[in-house]
């Protein structure tokens, strides 16, 4: 265990930051930018093919300086390096923490323990080499000798959600003719939909699993199994149309994947920071290593920064500090992510996972029960779209929700007009939060549309928009596997920081155990049809219930 490190809220950063507070929180952004012409030039930094621009935070350069002064106090510097020098900072696992490790390319050693982890990284980039290249030549064919076109990724988790991310932000790199299928879910819904557009001659799955023992992960595997052998007649045909990617090896073997057919990770690699391990060959497979590759080198761009750069000036740091400002000291309850980038229009659920499995603690390091928030909620969509459905509340509601508006300046697909209206859009979003209307205005505004007298001041509570919702906005030229790989990695190190603040083990995820306990019990009891144990009123209930309305008594 480390060393006993005092929970943040006893920091003197912390107590200013407090104080700090109550002085600002009445302050409109809007009269901040009138007061200050250089507020864009202050509050933005350009790093890594991306801009952000924080300007529009409820922030003064004085708020800057204390949040820095709390990243120095928490140590932050200290942590990345511990982090790049695979010190064991996952102490409830008592594991090192090097998804790093798997972009550094040939940037050196990296070590974990006594040895270093790049060869063992290396190695397995080289078998998704001839993989990929094997798949691609026509070398590598299914059982009867058609080539591979389609692509099915089983996993879920970490195991899903950043290659279902990077397949589709990356469709424009896509090679001709393959198709990509992702199944996680249990309702055996999501794999008979992937097994209906796929043909079993040219189908190829990957079973994605740290564990392999994850319930659904080994239930769908366990059906694509099926399928396969009862459409092609032959159970030897599954060497040809099965590859695993796991770091238990031998769990793998005992489902019959051949040892040439697996690929390796590591327990210093935690499954929702794996995509740049062999947990994205599907995305290699779709997009070729080459991208694959430029996605690893973005986010190793993206690392280098967040080692190296100084705190004020660092991508990561900044937006981490910005979310500790509003989640600890205006109590903001969520943080919306707003992708204006039809691409990238998974991110939001990605990130829920990344920010919320990692920081969603009430236990520090130390095992002490913490007494400040620690992860808001994370949630969002397609900006653009979100705009029609959700933004009235950002707009009006009465919480305090910071955003991060992300856009690309050029589309993937553009058709004449399309660009320019959706950014306009997002530029304006995040101008009339911050902004809002006064009273005045909307007065204005009101009376040219022919309102006056009594009407018009009955109107005005409903029409007014008060502003001040802060929000970050990152622009980047052109999404491509690069600039991707950077926006992912300044995500995941944004989790870091604010883990590092709050003085909690991003790394483990001992939370979700318990409902997978449960789970197995009520299974057994189902298969059993024994549903007599004494549980709780409600879930005896429930069952009683399902048992009644279900075939399973009859089976
Ligand atoms: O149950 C949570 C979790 O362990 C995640 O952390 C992980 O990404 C997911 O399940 C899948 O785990 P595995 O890759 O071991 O199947």
């Amino acid at each position: 265990m480390d060393k006993h490190t005092p929970l943040p809220t006893s920091l003197p950063a912390w107590l200013q930051l407090n104080i700090h507070q109550s002085k600002i929180e009445r302050l409109h952004m809007r009269d901040l930018f009138a007061e200050d012409p250089e507020r864009f030039q202050r509050f933005s930094v350009e790093a890594c093919g991306l801009l952000l621009d924080y300007s529009k935070n409820r922030i003064v350069p004085e708020t800057m300086e204390l949040l820095l002064d709390l990243a120095r106090q928490v140590e932050l510097p200290c942590w990345i390096e511990r982090m790049f020098s695979g010190s064991h900072i996952n102490n409830t696992e008592d594991r090192a923490v090097l998804h790093v490790a798997l972009r550094h390319g040939s940037d050196g050693a990296l070590p974990e323990g006594d040895s270093d982890v790049m060869p063992a990284v290396q190695r397995v980039l080289e078998q998704m080499d001839t993989l990929t290249q094997a798949v691609e030549s026509g070398t590598w064919r299914g059982h009867t000798g058609k080539r591979i076109r389609t692509i099915i990724n089983i996993g879920i988790g970490g195991s899903d959600l950043g290659p279902v991310l990077a397949v589709e932000a990356l469709e424009r790199f896509h090679h001709e003719g393959m198709q990509a299928h992702f199944v996680s879910n249990l309702d055996s819904s999501q794999l008979n939909q992937a097994l209906a557009q796929s043909d079993p001659e040219s189908t190829l799955f990957l079973i994605v699993s740290k564990s392999f023992t994850t319930q659904e992960t080994m239930c769908n595997a366990a059906s694509a199994q099926s399928w396969l052998i009862q459409y092609l007649g032959d159970p030897t045909a599954v060497s040809s149309h099965f590859l695993a990617v796991t770091s238990k090896p031998e769990l793998a073997m005992a489902f019959g994947i051949g040892p040439k057919s697996i690929f390796e990770m590591w327990d210093w690699v935690g499954g929702r920071y794996s995509l740049w391990s062999a947990v994205g060959l599907s995305i290699a497979l779709m997009v070729g290593m080459k991208h694959f590759r430029g996605l690893l080198a973005g986010a190793h761009e993206m690392d280098k920064h967040f080692r190296t750069t100084p705190l004020e000036r660092n991508l990561p740091v900044i937006l981490g500090l910005l979310g500790i400002w509003y989640r600890n000291f205006f109590s903001a309850g969520s943080h919306a992510i707003l992708p204006y980038d039809y691409a990238l229009r998974t991110l939001p659920r990605w990130a829920e996972q990344v920010e919320m499995e990692s920081n969603g603690k009430r236990v520090s390091r130390d095992g002490e029960t913490v007494d400040y928030a620690t992860c808001p909620v994370i949630w969002g969509a397609s900006g653009n779209n979100g705009q029609h459905a959700f933004f009235q509340l950002l707009h009006q509601g009465t919480d305090l929700i910071p955003a991060d508006f992300l856009a690309a300046i050029r589309c993937q697909e553009a058709w004449p007009g399309h660009e320019a209206a959706l950014i306009a859009n997002a530029l304006a979003q995040s101008r009339s939060l911050m902004v809002g209307r006064t009273d005045e205005e909307m007065r204005r505004s009101l009376k040219e549309s022919g309102l006056e007298g009594e009407a018009l001041e009955a109107m005005l509570p409903f029409r007014e928009y008060p502003g001040n919702q802060p929000s970050n906005t990152i622009l980047y030229e052109r999404l491509n596997p690069r600039v991707l790989g950077s926006i992912l990695a300044l995500y995941e190190h944004k989790v870091f920081v604010q883990g590092i603040c709050w003085g909690i083990n991003s790394f483990d995820q001992w939370g979700v155990e318990l409902g997978k306990q449960v789970a197995k019990g009520l299974l057994r009891d189902i298969q059993s049809k024994q549903l007599e144990r004494v549980r709780d009123g409600s879930t005896m209930g429930l069952m009683a219930y399902v048992r009644n309305k279900s075939k399973w008594d009859k089976k």
